[in-house]
């Protein structure tokens, strides 16, 4: 009997973890935890009426240069951009993606009056009446970083605005609400959330000061600004005083001249002992970043190609390298493996041959490409681009005598 009734408990308990796990698999899925620091849209009900509604446009009246710049950034294409639709639409239109693509209340069709669930996966909504569908398509419009409570808040303080103004401590304060996001749950044991990107700044210095948030200081020194923003003199008006200002240009993984400045990269032969035999080295420094490089979602990666070519140009051996976060996502969200390189790392992939075998080889080569996604995801998600999404970000070739 005691045995009949302890394989009854055991078949009892596959059956319930099968189904648990069944439940994992085709579960909707909530990538991210939902902070509180993004949850919430940016509430405009109190605009000078200066503002006007709140566009780009109007800013631009006063405020040109800004808007012709940031009029090229991926900001101005945080809705818009085809591959951000395209995989929203794949991960089931979520709600909470809008909070950080498209942040301001006016931006969202929707009003969300609470959740069903703790893990705020599952809105209440109602229409919203002050929706404006041409706000939306602005992205992370200037009001996204600059209106506060009836406020363009700013690091100047000392102008002469005509519109209501707030000092911030920090400039960075800005770009840390949708950047650097973190999160804890008990079923992702991954660190940062899959966009949002840099959060790896944020786990480094919680070890330091092991408090979990970051102060004033700690943002103050994370950079963004300096390498994402270039200084420049110039007035902020027509015909206004010279100040120090900055550019509105946010380059990044869809710019080949911003990852290039990320690293700096050799390739040379290594003397080895071994009888007959070459080795050659390709060495990569992450010099020019303060996080991970790649960066951003874990679809960014770099691949390195080592290759032995013959006279005509034939690639005879080949080896290939990823420097990539793999994510594992169900049942369980597991970071798997980071091959990324952090700041100030230096990595180093080696091609070692035999003479012997390889008696043909005339050159030496090694190409490194920067992809924005992988051809399977774009597949996957049918993603139709058509901005190309890798290209070279450096090669070297080496002659063999
Ligand atoms: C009617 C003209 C006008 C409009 C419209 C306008 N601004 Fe300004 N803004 C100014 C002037 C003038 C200054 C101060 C220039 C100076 O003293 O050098 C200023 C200053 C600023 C500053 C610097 C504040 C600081 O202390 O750092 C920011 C940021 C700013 N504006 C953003 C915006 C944004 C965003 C919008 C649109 C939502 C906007 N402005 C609309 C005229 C305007
Ligand atoms: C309201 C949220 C939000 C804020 C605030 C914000 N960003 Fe972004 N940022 C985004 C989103 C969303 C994207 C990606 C848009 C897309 O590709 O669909 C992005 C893209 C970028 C990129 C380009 C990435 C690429 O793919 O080329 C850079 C660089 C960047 N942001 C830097 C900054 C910096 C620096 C700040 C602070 C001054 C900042 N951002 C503030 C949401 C934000
Ligand atoms: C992604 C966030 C972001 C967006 C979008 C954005 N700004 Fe800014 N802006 C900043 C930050 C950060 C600063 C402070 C830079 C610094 O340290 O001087 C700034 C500064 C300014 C200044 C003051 C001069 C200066 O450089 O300090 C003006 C004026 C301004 N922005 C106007 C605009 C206008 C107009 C738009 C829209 C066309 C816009 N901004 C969009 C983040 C943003
Ligand atoms: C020392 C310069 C430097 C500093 C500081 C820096 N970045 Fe970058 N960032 C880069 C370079 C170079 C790249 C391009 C290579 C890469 O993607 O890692 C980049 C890439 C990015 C991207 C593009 C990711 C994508 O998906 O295309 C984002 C977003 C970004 N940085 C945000 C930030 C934020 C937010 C901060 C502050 C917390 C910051 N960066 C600090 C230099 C810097
Ligand atoms: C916490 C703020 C935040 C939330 C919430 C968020 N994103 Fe993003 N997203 C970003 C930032 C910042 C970037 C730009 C940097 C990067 O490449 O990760 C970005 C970039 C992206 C990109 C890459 C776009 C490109 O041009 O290559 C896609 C796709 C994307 N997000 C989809 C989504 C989807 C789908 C959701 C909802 C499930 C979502 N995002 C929710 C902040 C956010």
């Amino acid at each position: 009997m005691p045995f009949k009734k302890k394989s009854v408990i055991i078949v009892a308990l596959v059956i319930v973890l099968f189904i648990f796990l069944t439940w994992r698999f085709i579960r909707p899925m909530n990538i991210f935890v939902i902070d509180g620091r993004f949850s919430e849209p940016v509430i405009t009900s109190q605009t000078p009426t200066l503002l006007g509604n709140l566009k780009a446009e109007e800013c631009a009246v006063c405020h040109r240069e800004f808007y012709t710049e940031w009029q090229t950034t991926i900001h101005s294409q945080a809705w818009t951009d085809p591959y951000f639709q395209a995989d929203w639409k794949f991960d089931n239109a979520q709600h909470i993606c809008r909070s950080c693509h498209t942040p301001l209340d006016r931006q969202l069709p929707h009003n969300v009056l609470g959740y069903r669930d703790r893990d705020k996966y599952d809105p209440i909504m109602e229409d919203n009446p002050d929706f404006d569908p041409e706000l939306q398509h602005e992205g992370v419009t200037c009001a996204a970083c600059h209106y506060r409570d009836g406020k363009i808040v700013g690091i100047l303080g000392n102008t002469n605005a005509p519109h209501p103004v707030k000092k911030l401590d920090s400039a960075n304060e800005v770009c840390v609400r949708c950047h650097v996001v973190d999160g804890d749950r008990w079923d992702t044991f991954f660190r940062f959330p899959p966009c949002g990107t840099v959060a790896e700044i944020q786990s480094s210095s919680k070890a330091e000061n092991n408090t979990g948030e970051l102060s004033v200081k700690d943002i103050d020194s994370l950079g963004c600004v300096e390498c994402h923003m270039p200084a420049v003199e110039r007035p902020l008006v027509e015909g206004g005083v010279v100040r120090q200002a900055r550019q509105h240009l946010w380059r990044g993984g869809h710019d080949p001249e911003m990852v290039k400045k990320a690293f700096t990269a050799d390739l040379f032969e290594q003397a080895v002992t071994k009888k007959n035999k070459r080795k050659f080295t390709f060495e990569i420094t992450n010099t020019g970043t303060r996080h991970y490089l790649p960066t951003g979602t874990p679809d960014r990666h770099l691949t390195v190609s080592l290759r032995l070519l013959d006279a005509k140009g034939n690639i005879i051996k080949e080896e290939s390298h990823k420097l990539k976060r793999t994510v594992m996502w169900r049942p369980f969200i597991v970071d798997l493996w980071d091959t990324r390189l952090p700041y100030g790392e230096t990595r180093r992939y080696s091609l070692e041959y035999s003479q012997d075998r390889y008696n043909d080889v005339s050159a030496v080569e090694v190409k490194v490409r920067y992809h924005l996604v992988d051809e399977d995801r774009v597949k996957r998600i049918n993603y139709q681009y058509r901005e190309p999404i890798d290209y070279e970000v450096f090669s070297k070739r080496i002659n063999i005598s």
